[in-house]
Order: structure tokens, then sequence, then C-alpha cells
């Protein structure tokens, strides 16, 4: 059928928050381009609001506005859910109750579908509607895309992204104009980029929901966060940043998926990047995902990972995507997670004892001669081989110094073993500062 003579689809939108009025807005804007794109027009018929007077100003009266998404998701009328409200209460119970009466869903709740997924994509594909989540990951940048279609013909080998705005503007705003965390957190928030709790944030778990996801679409595993570790900027000292700049590193946080001979290692912790590598020159809210492909080698996604209207480009490009596929045969769409779902393997997720990198190394020393033999001892005894050094020369007066020590790759476990007994020496003070480090070779 011609695209000018069919129905347009009809949408009901939960929560018009920031991305929701993002994406309310970018429709109505470019719907001409978008009707174009998709075949036939897309409408908003429908918001769900609990409050219900920002919706109606934010629609300008065009739309019909309720409180209770209950009536969004069995609205006869409506073809696709969009779910913007986020977390993993009344969000997944609108979910799910959209797939029982067989709308298509889009959402960019990655908390939602990284813990509940497995539940959701099977209740869809018995009903046989699409749930499309692209704003999940990474905001605006198609990286679900890029790893569900363009990067098909590759056995990934790993991801490594920069994929939480808040906690990367709040890294380059301390290091750059030397402000404080809760400063920089708070002008986060403002900006629309940070978690409605923002602990979410800074402790790692919304990077870790995303770094889930692209697990899943990247190795044909379920999701699983329940085995991601998980360590957030919080305990990052400026001491560490600073002295990983002289050693010629930036320090990010990173969600890292990666197959390796045992397993897939999931995880996300701040990580030293050499500052020659472009993902080490990402800043701001930007994100970027690197990943690497057997076939295609290294390819780098980078753009705006929040904010409203970068979010919402993701969202209707998912809802352009269901719109143009919702005619189509189930059979013949695109799997949820980029393999058939009978295809999926039971690869375990391995423990972080298990996990394979490198490390900085920092810790107080008595200045004395001893102490750095005492210290590389005990690594060779782990086993662990030492890459580069930095000693401080103790101040004015000072009896303690800092040594910092950058290491090649070993297991966590080794690791733990090392630093554990490092502690235990007389002329160490306190606990050693451990960062890891990845070379994105
Ligand atoms: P907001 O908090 O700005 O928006 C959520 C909206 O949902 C609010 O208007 C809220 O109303 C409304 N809401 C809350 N509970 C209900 C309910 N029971 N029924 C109907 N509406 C309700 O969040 P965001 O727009 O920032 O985030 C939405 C989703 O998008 C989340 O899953 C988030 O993780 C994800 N996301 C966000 C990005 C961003 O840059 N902000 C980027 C990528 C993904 P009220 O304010 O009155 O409580
Ligand atoms: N709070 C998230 C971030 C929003 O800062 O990246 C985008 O998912």
């Amino acid at each position: 059928m011609k695209a000018s003579v069919m129905k347009p689809i009809r949408v009901g939108l939960l929560g018009i928050g920031t991305v929701g009025s993002g994406t309310f807005n970018v429709l109505r804007r470019n719907q001409e381009e978008i009707r174009r794109r998709a075949g036939r027009a897309i409408e908003v018929v429908m918001v769900a609001d609990l409050d219900t007077e920002r919706a109606k100003q934010m629609t300008g009266g065009s739309v019909e506005i309720v409180s209770d998404g209950r009536q969004v998701v069995s609205h006869p009328d409506i073809d696709i859910v969009i779910e913007l409200i986020g977390g993993d209460g009344i969000a997944r119970e609108l979910v799910m109750t959209a797939i029982a009466n067989g709308k298509h869903v889009v959402t960019a709740n990655k908390a939602l579908l990284a813990k509940h997924g497995t539940e959701i994509f099977r209740a869809a594909e018995e009903k046989g509607v699409m749930v499309a989540f692209e704003a999940a990951v990474a905001g605006g940048i198609p990286i679900i895309k890029a790893l569900r279609e363009g990067l098909t013909a590759n056995r990934i080998q790993w991801i490594a992204g920069i994929i939480n705005g808040t906690t990367n503007f709040i890294l380059s705003e301390m290091r750059d104009k030397g402000l404080d965390f809760d400063v920089v957190l708070k002008q986060a928030q403002a900006l629309g980029y940070a978690e409605a709790d923002p602990t979410f944030d800074i402790e790692g778990v919304d990077a870790a929901h995303k770094a889930t996801i692209m697990s899943a679409i990247a190795f044909g595993v379920p999701v699983q966060f329940d085995k991601a570790y998980v360590e957030g900027i919080t305990k990052l000292s400026a001491t560490d940043i600073r002295y990983a700049e002289q050693l010629g590193y930036r320090i990010k946080l990173l969600g890292i998926a990666r197959r390796v001979s045992a397993g897939i290692e999931l995880r996300v912790h701040p990580t030293l990047i050499p500052a020659t590598r472009l993902i080490a020159n990402v800043e701001g809210a930007m994100n970027a995902v690197l990943v690497q492909g057997d076939a295609v080698g290294a390819t780098l996604y980078y753009g705006k990972g929040a904010g409203a209207e970068p979010t919402a480009s993701a969202v209707i490009a998912d809802l352009v995507d269901i719109t143009r596929l919702a005619t189509a045969d189930p059979e013949h769409r695109v799997p949820y997670l980029a393999f058939q779902s009978n295809e999926m393997a039971d690869t375990p997720i391995l423990p972080m004892s298990e996990v394979t990198t490198s490390y900085y190394l920092r810790m107080r020393v008595a200045d004395k001669p001893c102490v750095l033999a005492d210290v590389t001892r005990i690594l060779a005894d782990a086993s662990i081989s030492i890459d580069a050094m930095l000693q401080k020369e103790a101040g004015e007066g000072e009896t303690q110094t800092d040594l910092i020590i950058l290491t090649h790759e070993t297991k966590e476990k080794h690791a733990d073993a090392a630093i554990a007994a490092i502690e235990s020496l007389s002329t160490v003070a306190g606990k050693v500062s451990r960062i890891r480090l990845e070379h994105l070779g």
C-alpha cells in the first residue's frame, strides 16, 4: 500500500519527562521527514504522566492525557507503547501488560531490560510483538543497531565503552576545572543526564545495566545483570587522576564485556586507558563504545549518551523500525538480542577473581631503601610483572612518599593476594589504591 494511503501508526507514551518530552518534540518537529522514512505517519495519541498539568502544557492539548498508564497499555487503538517512566516497578507492569495486549514496545529503560529482559523478550516472542531499546544503551548512539545488524558477520571479541554520561561529565569537569564532585553531579542532574536516583550513575549501576545488555547482544547469552562486577567513581581520588596523567593515562569509567576461553568478563569500574587512545579523549557527557570484531577489527561509536533529544533520536529510530516491520512475519524480524532465541549460549559470566587485567597500584610507603625491594618481591612471588614505576621524592621533613606501580596483566585473584601482602608490610601505610588498566589495543 502507498505510504500516503496507509493509516497512521498510533502511539501511546508512558512518561513525558526528559526523554518523553524530547521524543514528543522531535516527532512533531520532524514528522514529515519521519513519515517519508517510515512509510506512514507516526502519531502520539495518548500520554500518561503523573503530572497531567505539565503533560498538557508539553503537548499543547493535542493528545489525550491520563495519569494512569494502564489506560494507555489497554487502549484498543494503540499500536506501539513507548515506556519512558524508568525503573522496574510500574514500568515493568506496564510493559508486560502492553505485550500481553499485543502492543509493540519501545523503551529506553536499561534497568528494566538488564534485570528482566529474559522475561520480557520471552513474553514478546510468544505474542509476536517487537520490543525495541536502542535508547537504553549510549543514548543517541545507534550501538544496538550496530551490534545486532551492522556487525552481524563478526565474532565479537570485546566491547569497552564509556556508557554513562553523568560520570564521564563528572570526571571531565573535575579534571579540567578542578570542580568538586558534588558540584558537578548537581550540574549533571540539572542538565537531565542523571538517573532519577543518581547513585545508579556514580556507583556504576547504570553503566552495568548497559554493559549487560551489550554483552547479551554481542555474545548471544541471556541478560545477567546479577553477575556483573560493578564499581563506580565515588572512591576515585584526585591524586590518582593526577598520577595517571603523569604516567600517560586517563581514568574513565568503562563498561567491559569480553569473551575469553573460560567464559565472559562483564565488568564496570574506573579504568586507566592510554591517553593516546581516541576513547581516552571522550569528554563531558559524551559516550563512546569500542567494539572489537574478528572480521572488522576495532570500530568506535561516539556521540551524546544522554539528554532529551539525543535519546529521543534513538527512541524514534525504534518507532520507525517497528512501523516498517509491523506487518512483517515475526519470524523475519531481527531477533531481540541479535541471536535466535533458541540459539542462546550458556557461556558463564566469570567472577571478578577470574578476570585478567593490568593494574595501577598506589601506596604510601616509608622513605627507606628496602621498601621497593619488599614490594617488588611480593609481586614477583605472585608472578606479576611490573610495567612501569613512579616513586615521588618525599617532601621536606616527610618520612613517607607515594610509590606507584603499573603491572602487566594478571588474574584479579593474584592481584588481590599481592595487594593484601603489600598492605601487611610495616613499611606500607594504609590501603593500596588499585585501579584496573586496559590498553584496548
Ligand atoms: P524523567 O524522570 O525525566 O521522566 C519520567 C517521567 O515519568 C516523569 O515525567 C514522571 O512524572 C513520569 N512518571 C513516573 N511515574 C509514572 C507513572 N506511574 N505513570 C506515568 N508517568 C509516570 O526520566 P527520564 O526521561 O530521564 O528517563 C526515562 C527513561 O529513559 C529511564 O528509563 C531512563 O533510564 C532512560 N534514559 C534516560 C536518559 C536521559 O538522558 N535522561 C538517556 C537514556 C535513557 P513525575 O516527574 O511527575 O514523577
Ligand atoms: N544517566 C544516564 C547517563 C542517562 O548519565 O548516561 C543515559 O542513559
